[in-house]
């Protein structure tokens, strides 16, 4: 067993190659943002890819809950559970320390785990953080403002999460996008109100370019990233089996398959982080809602 990880981590560039990496950090990410640079984003799921996307460079590694769906094969993130969170997240935080021990990981806290009160998401962070994340991620706005306050006045680090919100997909009444017409207003409330909360990091998935562009403005505290929300946002993140092409269903249309032209994951993951830093991705043409 041992053997076969040392050949699977062996076909990563030497860590010497790598190691120049700073070690991402919440100070760091600001830095990069008042540099302009963008910030990248991929879920991982387990140790191997979580490594590989570390040596990629990629700054954040998300342990999403679109476990559920890519490693599980369940309908949606809705049937996933804390335990099975903790296991990944903990896979991913070994894979990272193979390499350069520098990306930043995210723990999505899953359905059900901190809906109830403060303390049952004070309880869920902790699991996740101790098994080896940096920062938390949850779901949804007006109601989870007091719970944003709870945890990161605690020192939990905590990414907010709007627009499209997976685990309420249910009451969205699908995969839909969010935040247009008048909704708009009710998001950004929200997405300021989060700001002041605490929140360092918002994911935006599905809205409007123009709208993820704004908030991005109004939010300075708060780095945004991007999901099918056009290229104003401070990064991007994407779902790493939708940009490797092995989607079980069909690819939203605002992904890239980035195996196009490239002969291993290395290579996959650094021309995503390539794309994403020179603003070729994503494509605003593709982001018409
Ligand atoms: O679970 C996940 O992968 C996510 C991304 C879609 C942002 O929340």
């Amino acid at each position: 067993m041992e053997n076969a990880l040392i050949n699977t981590y062996s076909t990563l560039p030497p860590v010497s190659l790598v190691s120049g990496r700073k070690p991402i950090s919440l100070p760091r990410l600001q830095e990069m943002r008042a540099h302009n640079e963008k910030i990248t984003m991929l879920t991982a799921y387990d140790a191997t890819f979580a490594a590989v996307a570390d040596a990629a460079g990629v700054e954040c590694i998300l342990v999403g809950d679109s476990l559920g769906m890519v490693c599980q094969g369940l309908p949606s993130t809705v049937g996933v559970s804390l335990d099975a969170m903790r296991y990944h997240t903990a896979c991913v935080a070994q894979g990272v320390q193979r390499v350069t021990g520098a990306s930043w990981i995210i723990g999505d806290l899953p359905f059900g785990s901190y809906q109830e009160s403060r303390e049952q998401a004070l309880r869920s962070a902790t699991v996740l953080m101790q098994a080896g994340a940096h920062m938390v991620k949850l779901e949804g706005g007006g109601w989870t403002t007091e719970t944003v306050r709870f945890l990161t006045e605690r020192g939990i680090p905590v990414c907010a999460h709007l627009g499209m919100t997976p685990q309420t997909v249910h009451a969205l009444g699908g995969y839909r996008v969010q935040g247009k017409g008048d909704s708009a207003d009710q998001l950004r409330k929200e997405a300021l109100a989060l700001q002041d909360a605490g929140a360092t990091m918002l994911v935006l998935e599905m809205v409007p370019a123009a709208l993820a562009a704004s908030l991005t403005q109004h939010l300075p505290r708060c780095h945004t990233i991007g999901i099918g929300a056009g290229d104003g946002t401070v990064g991007q993140v994407l779902v790493m089996h939708d940009m490797l092409g092995i989607n079980l269903g069909k690819n939203p249309r605002f992904v890239r398959n980035f195996m196009t032209g490239q002969s291993s994951v290395l290579d996959v993951m650094k021309a995503y982080v390539c794309a994403v830093k020179n603003g070729s991705f994503p494509d605003n043409t593709l982001h018409s809602w």
